[in-house]
């Protein structure tokens, strides 16, 4: 049985508090075997009705990397035209992904399309196959962290677009592109705070009794 102590208590709350969003890496590669490990801890997500829906692509061709980036320069555009002012021109300072220096893509899909689970859940609330497929993603997060590695969410780029350049099938849906790899450096405060575009809302707790 697993024994879980205050020691390990503490640990689980540095690794909650120090995990990051990052969009500054280190180039060097992960070890053999570290992404196949990370992978394989995040398939131990809850999903909904154990449907298992997510589907994982190693992006590693040059070109498909290159027709990615150019997705997201061409999506990041569009974003920036939708500010103005003050807002637009930090907008545009902002970095907002990793995708030149980090050592892995990975794409991460959810397939629709699976009966593994037997509809359970999903008559009533079909988006919890999305769900599931995020609770594995930030599985992924945390279980890389603890390895020091990095982990950066990019969400700046049409969906249909990016099945089209890594030629997965068309009813997979993309949940998220990730750049994985070493930080360049280690931070408790969140790229966008430090940039002054966000804050946590640290002191009020979103939490109603009824
Ligand atoms: C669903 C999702 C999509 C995200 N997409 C992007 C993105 O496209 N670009 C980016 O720079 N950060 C993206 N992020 C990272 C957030 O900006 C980041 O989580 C937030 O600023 C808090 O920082 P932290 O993760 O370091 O705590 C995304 C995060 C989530 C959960």
């Amino acid at each position: 049985m697993a024994d879980f102590d205050d020691e390990f208590r503490r640990h689980l709350r540095s690794l909650i508090v120090w995990r990051r969003d990052v969009r500054c890496f280190r180039t060097d590669p992960l070890p053999h075997g570290m992404l196949e490990e990370l992978v394989a801890l995040s398939c131990l997500a809850p999903s909904v009705g154990l449907s298992e829906p997510w589907r994982f692509v190693r992006v590693n061709a040059e070109s498909r990397r290159a027709g990615v980036r150019a997705e997201f320069e061409r999506a990041n555009s569009e974003a920036l035209a939708g500010y103005s002012g003050d807002q637009a021109r930090l907008y545009a300072q902002l970095k907002l992904a990793g995708l030149d220096r980090a050592p892995v893509h990975l794409a991460v899909f959810v397939d629709p399309g699976t009966d593994k689970g037997k509809g359970l859940g999903r008559r009533t609330m079909p988006e919890t196959l999305e769900y599931s497929v995020v609770g594995a993603i930030v599985t992924l997060w945390l279980a890389a962290r603890a390895q020091g590695v990095g982990l950066g969410w990019v969400s700046i780029l049409e969906a249909s677009r990016v099945n089209a350049i890594l030629d997965v099938p068309e009813h997979w849906s993309l949940i998220a592109y990730l750049c994985l790899g070493y930080p360049e450096e280690e931070t408790q405060t969140p790229e966008l705070e430090r940039a002054g575009w966000e804050t946590r809302s640290g002191a009020t707790l979103p939490l109603v009794e009824r």
